[in-house]
């Protein structure tokens, strides 16, 4: 099957087009941009919760469930006894068409059968705790019609874990009010909660549902419940057992007629005082506010308005023309959008994360901020405020905080001791961005105890000093529990079936040690010593750099194998990435990153580095983790052997790591190279063989099968990753070669030749860069005007806010 079969992108409207249900995987979009978020898939499956997918989940989503994409809030037609649903799911009939668009927090999703077109809207609007779904019925027959139209939400009891589980005490507790057409879940909200769950309707109905059994039947499946194949609701009150809500309504059209039904699923919460209208009444004052402000299509209309300008405004950041529209819609559209749903998701809510489980991750958490600084800035801040209080008073850190607390959680482990170094970068991305030095002297707590805080810039020394502290038998960084890559565990010997890798008590680890740690130390340690510099402490930048250089000497004395970088000495002081391994002979991360961080860049290690790259781990689906793939399990090695040849963190491509090694040979300027490596894992690029990638082309996902699995080219994990974010400053910063630093606009690109006219727009501290760059591909210098007169080097200067600063490039 072809690409073409499955969608396209519509690049105007910003938007994935999807034409048919039957899609390799469900492909998913995020509804919601600040608060309040909704998961869909192209058919209508997904879920919505308020902040926090854990605690605050309003819609039921069943794991592991056949078919695959389900649950949620969902929509069906009785047209004369024939039962259809427009998003195709859950009813699955046949539909003379379909269309799915998946926006910028916004889908629409449109099902045509027998002369009838049903298109649904969903969005949740700026500002606004609910999901607003604009059902628009057409006849699009000659002749009048007259048809049922069933909505349906299935309530979550709020603590997702807790509903997926604790069954004795759940069944029980189910509580609903039902008025004038308006369906609350009051789960709870007569003891502790003082917050509801609100479905309403901007139209009369003739019946409603919300007692799950009586309108689903007990046998009956979701494809098919009882009360819509009868075409009769049956005004169920629920008490205990699986709480819904659904309403009826009846729909005449004459020929040609459209009609447009506006639902609000909503989220309230009221003050703990003032919860009660009446006694055992809920208080539903808010809900009646949520339902007015769209009590209309037109306020739907508005709010779509709304959305738009604020997306357009964000991505109007950065803006490029290229001639090539894959690379112009990644990086004017798809890679941003991920970056910023990453950003607000952190790793909890996707189709491959649960929403139960991960908090936010403290090195996912300062990576996330590299795709997002230039676009939300105080938003960035505050969450590098956020992570920074979790950090411990050693320089440390908890591997993960919890978003509803922020307070740093050592039931998912710790002792990961690349995490610190990640805050300096993403600090570093911050202050490079936005020219706000300030955010270094904030006062921060150490593990959030007001007893003990330092500044920010504290917090990054005791990250820099964390390392130092903390080396080994050859001088490199210990590696603690594990590195970037979570299940290298060299301290960890598990041989329990079932423990875990991240949380198990480990050896005390005084001699397995990092490469990568090391190179990830030399790259942040430089950046810390320009923050220092920044700051005016010339003396701790400058030993920040005698230390920076040191450790780079180290790395090629006891972490180079001969072609290539080590990845680290084991427990037993063995080598690990060595061409003296039978597997794993050779590890990506330490080519990537110590060539990023320039170690061997003057020798000619670096090149040897990356020339090795490009032969054992370089694949038609972009670079393998490491080759060979373990085939068997190491107890010295820990859970990255744990997987299956090919997958994860056992040799897959693990897209994250793909754009260090594009950085790294931009650094050498092997142009062509950089770019080859980037067209193998980006989205766009991939759509033509979406069959096989099966996850969604207009995302990257964490991973893609290596050459060791059986099912190579295959992705998993699509949207929460750091691929987004890593991707995103490869192909912007160092491909095309726009990146702030201190100083200035730093403009180097290294560009493949088939890229030669590249117009590229960035706003910047309120000025706006207008940059056309010409490619001849001839590898000099490049020569730059700066409105029309020459510009030595190429660094340009910060304009004062509100320029508009015209720049020519020639490469
Ligand atoms: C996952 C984790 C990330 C880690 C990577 C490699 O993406 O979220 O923190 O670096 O796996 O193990
Ligand atoms: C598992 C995953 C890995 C992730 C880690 C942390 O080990 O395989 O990708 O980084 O859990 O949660």
């Amino acid at each position: 099957m072809h690409a073409m079969s499955y969608g396209y992108f519509d690049d105007d409207a910003r938007e994935y087009v999807i034409t048919t249900p039957h899609t390799p995987y469900p492909w998913i979009n995020y509804l919601g941009t600040e608060e309040f978020f909704g998961l869909i898939s192209h058919t209508g499956g997904g879920y919505t919760f308020y902040r926090d997918a854990l605690m605050r989940r309003l819609t039921r989503f069943r794991y592991n469930n056949v078919p695959t994409d389900s649950g949620g809030r969902c929509y069906y037609i009785n047209d004369g006894g024939d039962v259809w649903s427009p998003t195709w799911a859950p009813a699955q009939t046949d539909l003379d068409h379909f269309e799915a668009r998946h926006g910028l927090s916004y889908t629409s999703i449109a099902g045509e059968r027998n002369g009838v077109r049903c298109e649904v809207l969903f969005l949740v609007p700026l500002g606004t705790t609910a999901e607003v779904h604009r059902v628009r019925l057409t006849n699009t027959a000659d002749e009048d019609r007259s048809f049922q139209l069933f909505s349906l939400a299935e309530f979550c009891l709020w603590n997702a874990a807790d509903d997926a589980t604790n069954f004795q005490r759940n069944l029980s507790l189910g509580e609903v009010e039902v008025d004038a057409g308006t369906i609350y879940h009051t789960t709870e909200y007569r003891e502790r909660r003082n917050h509801y769950a609100v479905y309403g309707v901007n139209s009369e109905i003739d019946g409603f549902d919300t007692d799950r059994e009586s309108f689903v039947g007990l046998r009956n499946e979701w494809s098919a419940p009882q009360a819509v194949v009868e075409g009769r609701s049956r005004n169920s009150i629920a008490s205990g057992w699986a709480p819904i809500g659904s309403h009826q309504i009846r729909i005449d059209l004459t020929a040609g007629e459209q009609r447009d039904v506006v639902f609000v699923l909503g989220y309230v919460e009221n003050d703990v005082d003032d919860k009660w209208e009446s006694p055992g009444v809920v208080n539903k004052t808010k809900a009646r506010a949520l339902l007015d402000r769209f009590a209309t299509s037109q306020d739907v209309d508005d709010a779509m308005r709304g959305l738009r300008d604020y997306w357009s405004d964000l991505l109007g950041t950065v803006s490029i023309s290229t001639g090539d529209p894959r690379v112009d819609r990644m990086i004017n559209t798809w890679n941003p959008y991920q970056c910023m749903v990453t950003f607000n998701m952190s790793r909890s809510a996707s189709y491959f994360e649960s929403g139960l489980g991960r908090g936010m991750g403290f090195r996912d958490s300062a990576q996330d901020l590299l795709g997002i600084v230039h676009l939300i800035p105080e938003r960035a801040r505050e969450r590098i405020l956020d992570v920074a209080a979790t950090q411990l008073p050693d320089g440390s850190a908890y591997h993960q905080y919890q978003p509803l607390t922020k307070r740093g959680n050592d039931s998912v482990g710790s002792g990961f001791n690349d995490d610190p170094l990640w805050l300096i970068e993403g600090t570093a991305a911050y202050v490079m961005e936005t020219g706000d030095l300030t955010i270094l002297d904030e006062a921060v707590p150490f593990d959030n105890n007001e007893q003990d805080t330092g500044s920010l810039f504290e917090h990054l020394t005791r990250s820099f000093h964390h390392v130092l502290n903390n080396r080994g038998p050859h001088g490199l960084p210990l590696i603690g529990r594990a590195d970037w890559n979570d299940c290298l565990n060299l301290n960890a010997f598990s041989t329990e079936p079932g423990e875990s890798f991240q949380t198990m008590e480990t050896q005390d680890g005084r001699t397995a040690e990092s490469v990568f740690i090391a190179g990830l130390f030399v790259h942040a340690g430089e950046l810390y010593a320009d923050l220092a510099a920044a700051l005016g402490l010339d003396g701790v930048a400058g030993s920040a750099r005698d230390h920076t250089a040191a450790m780079a000497e180290t790395v090629l004395e006891h972490g180079w194998d001969g072609d290539w970088f080590l990845r680290a000495y084991d427990h037993f002081g063995d080598k690990v990435g060595s061409s003296e391994c039978i597997e794993g002979q050779i590890f990506i991360e330490p080519q990537g990153i110590c060539v990023m961080a320039g170690i061997g860049t003057e020798t000619d290690h670096a090149n040897r580095a990356l020339d090795s790259v490009k032969q054992r781990l370089d694949s038609d689906h972009g670079i393998l983790l490491h080759q060979p793939a373990f085939t068997e399990f190491h107890v010295e090695l820990g859970e990255i052997t744990t997987y299956p040849p090919g997958y994860k963190e056992n040799g897959s491509v693990f897209c994250h790591t793909n754009p260090w090694v594009m950085i790294a040979a931009t650094r050498l300027g092997r142009a062509e190279e950089a770019y080859a490596y980037w067209k193998k894992i980006a989205p766009a690029f991939r759509e033509e063989i979406s069959e096989l990638h099966r996850t969604e082309p207009y995302v990257y996902a964490q991973t893609i099968a290596g050459r060791d699995a059986p099912r190579h080219g295959e992705a998993k994990n699509s949207w929460l990753s750091g691929t987004a974010a890593w991707n995103w400053v490869a192909i912007t910063q160092h491909i095309i070669g726009v990146r702030t630093e201190i100083g200035g606009l730093r403009i180097e690109p290294c560009l493949p030749a088939e890229l030669d006219d590249v117009q590229f727009n960035r706003r910047c501290r309120g000025a706006e860069y207008r940059i056309a760059i010409t490619n001849r591909a001839t590898g000099s210098p490049a020569q730059l005007t700066i409105n029309g007169i020459h510009h030595e080097g190429t660094l340009i200067p910060y304009a004062a806010a509100g320029d508009v600063v015209k720049i020519t490039v020639e490469t």
